[in-house]
């Protein structure tokens, strides 16, 4: 079996309804009687040319409406953290963002308690890790955000933590500082999307005035060379992904992705795959790419997994039995 795919791995940057197969969505839209505006899997990946987030963002939604039953969210989860399993990905830090349904008046408890359950089968089934990170909209105000909160609070125990997803642009982290201090009052992790399509101070303002402790995507923190050692000094993991900036126009070229001169900084920086069928690839798919444009070696793309657990919110023990697990895998190349 290649290095990749056999090399122990945590996904910190995945977000639930992004994980949607073309022939899932149509199956699951047969099995709720839904319409599509495509006619078919191979038209709706005809689709699938974007030229940036906020182009991208509105066919996210539109797939999202074939997702009603707790079944649909069970089958979601189960599915992705199957794949994951196979990809060696031991442990998953979700994304899932549930003002989508709740907008369509989907009941908190079908949304969550299908990706819980699914979570529960698959740790017995393959022994892959699944934790969940509730997003907010932050196209929408900060007093729904707040609202998704106490929607929340009946799951808190059984979510990790809280994170803002969708259009960046003219929607600055500091929009959400009274939701992070909410939340950070309630005892979730915290991470913000920053630095994706935003300027760096976007990525400052995520961590001076919303207190987050790992920034999803930070990509433009390449053109603030302070902001980079900053991120390296107080050990701020980034969660980047490759494929989908170079498909969201984030980036041109892959064989100028920053990955390695982060990681000579110092940064903590893990490898990702955001929206896996939408941008063409799972997580070690992204490994790949990077492996095949920056050339990097076993130790780079060992160094990268050891990150992507030293990144995770998991606890001490599974952080190092994991190390161990990407140490004993690296010894197989020796
Ligand atoms: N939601 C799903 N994918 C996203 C991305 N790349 N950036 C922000 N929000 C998202
Ligand atoms: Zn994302």
């Amino acid at each position: 079996m290649p290095f990749i795919d056999a090399l122990p791995k945590a996904e910190l940057h995945v977000h639930l309804e992004g994980t949607l197969e073309p022939d899932e969505m149509f199956r699951l839209a047969a099995r709720n009687g839904i319409t599509l505006p495509w006619a078919s899997p191979d038209a709706l990946r005809a689709h699938y040319s974007f030229t940036g987030l906020e182009h991208f963002l509105p066919l996210y939604f539109e797939g999202c409406a074939v997702l009603r039953s707790r079944e649909d969210f069970y089958d979601l989860t189960a599915a992705y953290l199957r794949r994951a399993a196979s990809e060696s990905v031991r442990r998953a830090e979700m994304f899932f963002g549930p003002q989508t349904f709740l907008d369509r008046h989907i009941p908190i408890v079908d949304q969550l308690g299908g990706i819980l359950d699914a979570i529960a089968d698959a740790r017995s089934d393959t022994g892959t890790v699944g934790a969940l990170i509730v997003t907010a909209q932050r196209h929408r105000t900060e007093a729904a955000a707040l609202e998704l909160l106490d929607t929340l609070r009946p799951f808190r125990d059984s979510i990790l933590g809280v994170g803002l997803g969708s259009a960046e642009r003219g929607n600055p982290p500091s929009k959400f500082a009274r939701f992070f201090a909410a939340a950070r009052a309630e005892g979730y992790r915290l991470t913000c999307h920053a630095g994706e399509e935003g300027p760096p101070s976007y990525i400052r303002e995520a961590l001076d005035l919303c207190g987050v402790e790992r920034i999803d995507h930070g990509y433009t923190a390449v053109r603030d060379p302070g902001l980079v050692a900053r991120l390296a000094d107080d050990g701020i993991p980034l969660t980047m992904c490759p494929l989908s900036n170079l498909r969201l126009r984030v980036t041109a070229d892959l064989s100028t992705y920053p990955v390695t001169d982060f990681m000579r900084a110092g940064v903590l920086v893990t490898v990702n795959s955001d929206d896996p069928p939408y941008f063409g690839g799972y997580v070690n798919d992204n490994y790949t790419a990077l492996q095949q444009h920056l050339g990097l070696g076993s130790g780079e793309l060992a160094a990268l997994a050891r990150n992507s657990f030293l990144g995770s919110f998991a606890d001490r023990s599974e952080v190092d039995r994991a190390l161990a697990a990407v140490t004993a895998h690296e010894a197989t190349v020796a």
